[in-house]
């Protein structure tokens, strides 16, 4: 069985993949649970073909110690938070760019070439006119965020060229589904709890993003990995359906059951400094390698409030 490293495996995205992966390999985890959760891996806790590493991708000892008998690293460890990024663009950087790095120079040591990276179609992309947007559209992030996934992603380039690293980087829409504490569906959900009455949507309603169930996510990604070459692949990572913040808070409002909850809106055409207010990537490349969707976006959003529910509680 070969020996798969998980980065940030404790976390929404890449909990499922620990899921996925165990069946047929050895996983190695290493996270520092600033986010993520023991419980998202706790079938697999007692299990001998499970390590769970907790340390930071920041640490060259951890990463040495989690790349050991390693072959392939799906890279998912990161500060997610856009706004934080905003807020504290320095923190971002050490942990998004330096620590991936760490990850990336401590792989080349150990001779360690087969690496998937959590990049993101939205961010990356940033304030494009072109819709939807293929891989081959030039960076123009307006997030720090977006700018740090932006340059690691320059680096899983260079290192292919330099040293025979094969690297594909999923360019992922925004994922959705159990496990996730972030996000605008969780953020409705939870304003909805403490006042069931009333939510407030950040701008208009009339932003418009992609999104994509976390089953068919790890779908794809399983794809990507069977199908790893020599060099960089971006690849964009998403179930090319859309929806518009206001359907997002029809939904949620709809699968709570509270039918006489007012949506209001603050009114600016974009939600906060650095949202990117329409995303659509171009999954023509994904597509073509033979992926499909399972799940259609509008029953992946149910699914998700039902186990928000499920998890946290329903109104009081
Ligand atoms: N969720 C999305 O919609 C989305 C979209 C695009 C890209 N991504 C990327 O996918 C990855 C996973 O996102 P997620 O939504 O599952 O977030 P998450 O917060 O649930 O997972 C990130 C994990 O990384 C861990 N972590 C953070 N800093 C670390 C460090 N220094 N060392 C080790 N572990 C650390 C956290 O504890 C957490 O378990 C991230 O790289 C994120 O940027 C997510």
């Amino acid at each position: 069985m070969s020996k798969v490293l998980v980065t940030g495996g404790a976390g929404f995205i890449a909990s499922h993949i620990v899921d996925r992966y165990i069946v047929n390999h050895e996983v190695a985890v290493l996270d520092d649970l600033s986010e993520g959760r023991i419980e998202n891996m706790a079938p697999h806790l007692s299990k001998d073909e499970f390590t769970f590493i907790k340390g930071t991708i920041t640490s060259k000892e951890d990463v040495k110690k989690a790349l050991e008998g390693v072959s392939t690293v799906f890279h998912f460890a990161a500060q997610p938070d856009v706004r934080l990024s905003i807020d504290r663009p320095v923190w971002d950087f050490e942990i998004n760019v330096v620590g991936s790095m760490n990850l990336l120079d401590e792989m080349r040591k150990s001779d360690v070439k087969r690496i998937l990276f959590a990049s993101s179609g939205g961010t990356v992309y940033g304030e494009t006119d072109v819709f939807p947007t293929p891989e081959s559209v030039s960076f123009h992030p307006i997030s720090n965020y977006g700018a740090a996934k932006g340059a690691f992603e320059m680096y899983l380039s260079s290192f292919a060229e330099l040293y025979g690293f094969e690297a594909v980087s999923c360019r992922f829409a925004n994922i959705i589904g159990p496990r996730s504490t972030h996000g605008v569906i969780y953020d409705f959900y939870m304003k909805l709890k403490r006042n069931p009455s009333k939510l407030v949507v950040l701008g208009d309603g009339t932003q418009e993003k992609a999104y994509m169930y976390v089953e068919d996510t790890i779908n794809a990604i399983e794809l990507l990995e069977n199908k790893m070459k020599p060099g960089h692949t971006p690849v964009n990572v998403g179930s090319g359906e859309r929806l518009t913040v206001t359907r997002i808070a029809e939904l949620v409002v709809e699968s709570m059951n509270l039918p006489d909850a007012k949506i209001e809106y603050t009114g600016s055409k974009r939600g906060w400094a650095g949202d990117v207010v329409i995303t659509d990537i171009d999954i023509s490349l994904l597509k073509s390698l033979g992926w499909k969707p399972t799940i259609k976006l509008e029953d992946g959003v149910r699914k998700y409030v039902k186990w928000l529910l499920s998890e946290f509680g329903d109104v009081s």
